[in-house]
């Protein structure tokens, strides 16, 4: 196990293989990162999801006696943190398990009730010896139950989810990777996981405020120690659901008039000076496109009608983005349903029911077509983008 500080050892696991998390498709595979703090108590921070749980305790063995663990902290139920917590239990069976009250309500239902809980709440500290760990409740990051646990001597924050990427590597710190690297995952991870509860990132950083943080210990991906003012100011923007002036464009296309559309109106955008990306739902993955959508004002989304309806790509996009629409901030985020049909306006129309439903705004109304576009309507849909980007 690595030493990740005096006394802390990264004793978690590494999933090289998985490449999907309920939807977001894991490229790089991911880790459940589990920390030891070895001094005059032990304490284990965060588990592993329940296939790992022989690594985590061999892991652990290696350092120190599990049956000696005073304290695990349970920082957020969810299977790929707790799923060990039965076999952690069998071996460390003297163990108090801190946790949330809304924690120790799921975790009974999760992982039955033969744990010694030790419900905390804001503020609440423990002693380990030479450091005290300090609880701050961080709900909806990424379940009503999570918190984080924050080592005084240590200025490390374990932060469970918050500040994580799903990003299997070799390395254990920013700097080992680099931060493009880093921050693209974590910005992937953000707008998949923790974008409909940007509200509750904003309270939670000024939670922080106060904590001299050196280093950020997420339980999925690498740790922050070298760019910690990165990631909490990206945070801080990412939260904000302020726009930047990007837009993106996505579509599925039957016979190419829709996709045609989808250049023109690209094409109208670069024109007007916006930076534009391009993603055709057959071949883009919709938890990336997700990444690119997080800051950007304008979302053009095009479907043909298909069977009366718009393209099943389209619409599995739309409610993907449905489930991780914030319900408040996205105003002036600018929504542009587009498409061609045949004989019923139904594709083009029930992307723009989605978009409206997720909280753009379609200043621009719904641009469908009928039948095969010719040069005066794709010169006319130009202006009609060129107007939109003008407000
Ligand atoms: Fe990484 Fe919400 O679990």
């Amino acid at each position: 196990p690595m030493e990740i500080a005096s006394g802390i050892y990264d004793v978690g696991a590494t999933d090289w293989i998985v490449r999907d998390f309920h939807g977001y498709k894991t490229e790089r595979g991911a880790s459940y990162n589990s920390y030891l703090i070895v001094d005059e108590k032990i304490c284990l921070i965060d588990t592993v999801k329940a296939c790992y749980a022989d690594e985590l305790l061999e892991k652990i063995r290696r350092v120190a006696d599990p049956a000696k663990i005073d304290y695990v902290v349970v920082n957020h139920v969810e299977p790929d943190h707790a799923g060990a917590l039965p076999e952690v239990l069998k071996a460390a069976p003297n163990a108090k398990f801190v946790i949330t009250m809304q924690g120790k309500n799921e975790a009974l239902r999760h992982y039955g009730d033969g744990f010694d809980f030790m419900v905390v709440k804001e503020g609440d500290k423990i002693s380990l010896g030479s450091r005290e760990l300090t609880f701050v409740p961080m709900p909806m990051l990424h379940w009503p139950d999570n918190m984080a646990a924050y080592s005084d001597v240590d200025r490390i924050l374990f932060s469970n989810d918050a500040f994580g990427q799903h990003f299997a590597s070799s390395k254990h710190f920013d700097d080992e990777v680099g931060l493009p690297e880093v921050l693209a995952q974590a910005k992937k991870y953000y707008a998949n996981i923790v974008m409909p509860y940007s509200r509750h990132v904003q309270k939670a950083l000024k939670s922080f405020e106060g904590c001299e943080v050196d280093m950020i210990a997420p339980s999925h991906g690498v740790i922050w120690r070298s760019h910690v003012a990165e990631i909490l100011g990206e945070y801080g923007r990412w939260s904000s659901l302020a726009p930047d002036d990007s837009a993106i464009v996505v579509y599925d296309s039957m016979w190419h008039t829709t996709e045609d559309m989808a250049l023109e109106i690209v094409e109208a955008f670069i024109e007007c000076g916006v930076p534009t990306r391009l993603f055709d739902l057959k071949a883009n993955h919709i938890s990336d496109i997700m990444t690119d959508l997080l800051s950007a004002k304008f979302v053009a989304v095009g479907s043909p009608t298909l069977n009366n309806g718009m393209m099943p790509t389209v619409a599995a996009f739309l409610c993907y983005l449905k489930g991780l629409s914030p319900k408040a901030g996205w105003e002036g985020r600018v929504g542009i349903p587009f498409g061609s049909y045949g004989w019923g306006t139904n594709g083009p129309d029930e992307v723009a029911a989605a978009l409206e439903a997720c909280g753009f705004d379609l200043p621009l109304g719904t641009l469908s077509h009928q039948w095969i576009e010719d040069e005066d309507h794709l010169a006319r849909l130009q202006e009609t983008i060129k107007q939109g980007v003008a407000g």
